[in-house]
């Protein structure tokens, strides 16, 4: 019987068959998209009563264009990062200044609004679009956009606390490592973060020859669109990255102390590295 793995390798070959499958997927999605837009025209208010970005915007955080998952997972991460907090026996209602890196149209800072007692909240990310969008409609944080690349505008020591959600699970070890040095320059010492990963639950997924490279590594970056046609329109940079738990331990520790690790503590998917800047 012929192994449908080996049929997939063998067409991706054959020159034009990628060509015409990638497009053929952005044709599907251009076509999903107007749906979206078309149902969220006929939906009410929001549940919070904020506004509500567009299927598109919401996609590129999410990789789903409805609303309902959207304010689900936004939700479900407050609560997880308020309870990663506690575990360490810190509070968001005591940090003078938060920071949401790479926060996209405000999935996860638009829940904080009502946070008693809690200072400022800002929110960076590569996404001009959708920073635009966070600074024209969600009023309770200010908004930056940032390059790919390091540094941000931020001072030295300008935040107590800064979580990263869905950020390091696209980056290769360049863009972490750059991006490592410069959260620990503007944390305070003292300091807290959360950052996520793709962690050992998700690790099942992977092929045999990958898993190969992330038990070898503890690192494997997993490229799959690039160019005009990937669906997300971000940066072709910005794939798919899994991490070790050792590999965390080892090389984040340059930067910051590893505190803990919680498996699936991220919306029960991703695993939440808690950090501090000592
Ligand atoms: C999966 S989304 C998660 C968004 C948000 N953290 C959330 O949980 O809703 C990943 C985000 O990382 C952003 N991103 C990618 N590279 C970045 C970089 N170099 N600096 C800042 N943000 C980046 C993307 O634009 C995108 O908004």
């Amino acid at each position: 019987m012929l192994d449908f793995e080996f049929a997939k390798q063998f067409l991706k070959r054959v020159p034009l068959i990628p060509r015409a499958h990638g497009l053929a997927r952005y044709a599907r999605f251009r076509f999903d998209v107007a749906k979206a837009n078309w149902v969220e025209a006929r939906l009410g208010e929001a549940e919070d009563g904020l506004p509500v970005p567009s299927p598109e915007l919401r996609y590129r955080v999410h990789g789903a264009l409805d609303r309902a998952s959207f304010f689900t997972i936004g939700r479900r991460c407050r609560r997880d990062i308020e309870g990663l907090l506690a575990s360490v026996g810190q509070d968001m209602g005591r940090f003078e200044h938060v920071l949401d890196f790479g926060c996209g149209c405000g999935r996860v800072l638009r829940f904080f609004r009502d946070e008693r007692g809690m200072g400022r909240l800002t929110g960076t990310d590569i996404d001009a679009e959708a920073i635009a969008w966070c600074r024209e409609n969600l009023k309770s944080a200010t908004w930056d956009v940032n390059q790919d690349l390091p540094p941000t505008r931020y001072a030295d020591a300008s935040f107590d606390f800064i979580y990263v959600i869905s950020v390091f699970t696209h980056l290769d070890e360049s863009f972490q490592f750059a991006w490592l040095e410069e959260l620990r320059r503007i944390l305070k010492p003292g300091g807290w973060a959360i950052l996520t990963v793709h962690g050992k639950s998700l690790h099942g997924a992977l092929k045999e020859d990958e898993r190969k490279v992330l038990d070898q590594k503890g690192f494997l970056y997993k490229v799959d669109q690039t160019g005009r046609l990937k669906l997300d329109g971000l940066p072709d940079y910005y794939q798919t990255a899994y991490h070790t738990q050792d590999y965390v331990n080892q090389q984040w520790s340059r930067f910051f102390e590893v505190v803990r690790q919680v498996d699936r503590g991220i919306c029960s998917n991703q695993d939440a590295v808690i950090l501090q800047k000592k």
